[in-house]
């Protein structure tokens, strides 16, 4: 009897990154007021959750990050970097415009001839890095995936513009996924509207040798606020009905870490007591792609994510781009 054994992936280790220089909210006021821009630890807890971030020496790159990153969930999956057979690394910051992060992280790990490209979702990357890893899994392209996300946006934050300047920080996260019997991924779903390409952007390119335009982060907070605030209630929803599961059903949710008031209305709105958010922004500000496996990695090393828990992970961000993938640990 021909016997079909299904294909899933699942997370088999996790590992995560931040460079050591940290900048509580007060460092950051005292550095700003020498510019004559004023902010306060007070405004930015109130308004962001956010107290302290973590920001890159300049010659650390995005890669430099992901590798550290990479080798913990190497190391927590016990394989080494030779059995990966597939990187994809979401960042909005990479080293070089080409090639990709993927390409120099493959070459720091010594791991030569799988396929390795970036994803460029900005806040959303990981979720979306971790659905396509997903999919060429269970096709049968990979099975041994690395997923990273890693970003250096202090590289272009605009320091003179305090709405957004306080918000971000420097890290990276990656987990091994690897093909499995059982689930797992339970279920994935991405987003895009690109109407809205301007509320959230880096308007600078390269061109003649030249920066052409502003090469620093824009950002129209309250539009990205409303927007966040609704696509993550519909696409977790959307992930649940998928994997034929309910709110409930959800130990730990994991939302992009931008903002804990929106963080704490998608909680709300799936009926979650707060003790199932995974909180990290407090420590580590918005870290863009990286913001998810971040707070993954931190969560089971603590032991609050064990195996078997049902995990939700929510990325929303630039593009403008949403997406959700629900899992068993
Ligand atoms: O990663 C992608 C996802 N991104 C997000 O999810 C970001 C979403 N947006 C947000 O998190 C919030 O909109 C912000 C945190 C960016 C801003 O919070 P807000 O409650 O929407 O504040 P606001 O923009 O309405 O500004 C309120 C006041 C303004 O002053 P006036 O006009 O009321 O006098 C701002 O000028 O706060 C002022 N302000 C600041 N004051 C001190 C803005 N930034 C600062 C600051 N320090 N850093």
């Amino acid at each position: 009897m021909n016997h079909i054994q299904a294909r899933f992936s699942r997370i088999t280790g996790t590992g995560s990154y931040l460079p050591p220089r940290r900048l509580t909210n007060d460092d950051l006021a005292a550095q700003l007021a020498a510019d004559g821009i004023e902010t306060s630890d007070q405004w930015i807890v109130e308004r962001t959750g956010i107290r302290a971030r973590h920001f890159a020496e300049p010659d650390v790159g995005s890669s430099d990050l992901a590798v550290e990153a990479a080798k913990r969930a190497l190391a927590a999956a016990n394989r080494s970097a030779g059995d990966i057979d597939l990187i994809i690394v979401a960042t909005s910051t990479p080293d070089m415009v080409f090639p990709s992060d993927a390409c120099i992280v493959q070459a720091k790990l010594g791991a030569h001839g799988c396929p390795a490209f970036d994803v460029q979702a900005v806040c959303s990357g990981f979720v979306y890095a971790l659905a396509v890893a997903d999919s060429m899994i269970k096709t049968g392209a990979a099975s041994k995936a690395l997923v990273i996300g890693a970003e250096v946006f202090s590289r272009i934050l605009d320091f003179k513009d305090r709405t957004t300047c306080v918000l971000f920080g420097d890290g990276a996260g990656a987990v091994v996924l690897e093909a499995s019997n059982e689930p797992g991924i339970l279920a994935s779903e991405l987003h895009a509207d690109g109407r809205h390409v301007g509320i959230l952007c880096v308007p600078g390119t390269v061109s003649g040798g030249r920066v052409f335009g502003d090469p620093l982060l824009k950002m129209d907070g309250q539009a990205v606020f409303k927007l966040a605030v609704g696509v993550l209630e519909n696409v977790a929803r959307s992930v649940l009905a998928k994997a034929s599961r309910a709110d409930a059903d959800i130990d730990w949710l994991i939302p992009h870490q931008a903002n804990i008031r929106i963080m704490q209305s998608t909680a709300k709105k799936l009926k979650l007591p707060m003790e199932k958010l995974i909180v990290t922004v407090d420590e580590h500000g918005n870290t863009s792609a990286a913001s998810i496996p971040l707070a993954l990695d931190q969560a089971v090393r603590s032991g609050k994510i064990r195996p078997g828990d049902t995990v939700m992970l929510e990325g929303v961000g630039g593009g403008f781009t949403w997406g959700a993938v629900l899992l068993d640990f």
